[in-house]
């Protein structure tokens, strides 16, 4: 790690604690303090998550950190200050609380800051990825998460800061977030590394549900088993907790988890209107080739006699379709592992 980015750690470490002694102890985070308290966070997790406010003066943290002697053209590189002409810096998250964002040595790398009134834009403003924050690289909570994580063998995976902060209030402490993107082959690969499991826990609204669908996949590829927590329509994670408390959420949202096929099963059915018969087959040919994905026996056993529940077809003809396209796929999968050796012999004799 070169000498700017450990002083960028520096400076974010330093705005980290500085921001967070504004929000507990002082008249400039009053505000602040009470509107996360409005919303069900508690001084531990304030503390457990060393939540912050930046108060709305052009440049409190600006001279602050000029005072320790950082550069502040640097510091606007890498988003903790904003520019303008010229060489006017001034505080880049004012009036936001300020959520640390850590890499995995547990060091600040990064900020998101929410708005504290409804209807600011953006809601959350989080720094700019850069050499030592790069969004499709970490998670929120990866840090303190990965040792209870790798305990239970699974791992949370949440849309937002707050999820996961008020899922560890609700005693769930492997929760992690993405940053305001969608999952990346690469976080699905860091998480591999440490659990064979991940339950998708994202926002029960369309946009939620889509990225789930697209969460799972790309965790499948990467060989992890999914499920799909059952966040109930227009709620997140957060909401539910703070309404409705720990134990409903530990038991109708995650323990009601489910798998990746039936949660697509569901989806799919909406999609069509079982009552036409063109959509009736379409919908037959889409489930017919997901459940054939599925390795296990009993697994996709279950999976077809829902199939002949809902749509009164026979179960052989069902069998037969599957067994086929499962022919078909390791045909595929075999062609496709004969290549991948080949092009190793030729790269090898070169
Ligand atoms: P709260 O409203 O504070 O409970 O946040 P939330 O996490 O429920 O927000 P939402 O579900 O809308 O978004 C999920 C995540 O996407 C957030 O935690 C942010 O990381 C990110 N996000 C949301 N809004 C914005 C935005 O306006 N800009 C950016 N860059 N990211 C956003
Ligand atoms: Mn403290
Ligand atoms: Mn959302
Ligand atoms: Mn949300
Ligand atoms: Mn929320």
């Amino acid at each position: 790690i070169s000498e700017s980015e450990q002083s960028a750690i520096d400076a974010y470490e330093w705005a980290g604690r500085l921001f967070h002694h504004v929000l507990r102890y002082t008249e400039d985070g009053q505000e602040a303090y009470q509107y996360l308290n409005d919303r069900g966070f508690t001084d531990d997790d304030i503390e457990e998550f060393q939540i912050g406010y930046s108060p709305l003066k052009d440049q409190f943290l600006t001279s602050f950190l000029e005072q320790k002697g950082f550069d502040l053209q640097s510091l606007a590189s890498i988003g903790l200050l904003s520019q303008r002409d010229g060489n006017i810096f001034n505080d880049r998250f004012k009036g936001r609380v300020i959520f640390p964002i850590r890499n995995h040595q547990g060091k600040i790398v990064g900020f998101g800051g929410r708005a504290v009134e409804e209807g600011v834009e953006p809601k959350y403003l989080n720094s700019p990825d850069s050499k030592l924050f790069q969004k499709g690289k970490l998670l929120y909570n990866f840090h303190a998460a990965r040792k209870v994580a790798q305990k239970e063998n699974e791992i949370i995976l949440f849309e937002g800061y707050a999820d996961v902060i008020k899922a560890h209030q609700a005693g769930v402490q492997h929760g992690v977030a993405t940053l305001g993107t969608s999952l990346t082959e690469s976080q699905a690969h860091l998480l591999k590394r440490y659990v064979s499991k991940v339950i998708i826990c994202y926002d029960g609204d369309q946009a939620g549900r889509e990225a789930s669908k697209r969460a799972a996949d790309m965790l499948q590829q990467v060989g992890l088993d999914v499920l799909i927590a059952n966040t109930p329509y227009q709620m997140d994670p957060d909401d539910f907790i703070q309404s409705y408390g720990a134990d409903k959420f530990q038991n109708q949202v995650l323990g009601t988890a489910e798998t990746y096929v039936t949660f697509m099963l569901n989806h799919l059915k909406k999609d069509y209107n079982l009552h036409v018969q063109s959509d009736q087959f379409e919908y037959i040919e889409k489930a017919l080739d997901l459940i054939a994905t599925v390795d296990h026996a009993v697994e996709r056993d279950v999976y077809l006699k829902q199939l002949v529940q809902d749509l009164g077809v026979q179960r052989d003809s069902l069998d037969e379709e599957i067994a086929e396209r499962r022919r078909i796929n390791e045909r595929r999968d075999e062609q496709a592992k004969r290549a991948r050796t080949e092009s190793q012999r030729t790269q090898t004799r070169q």
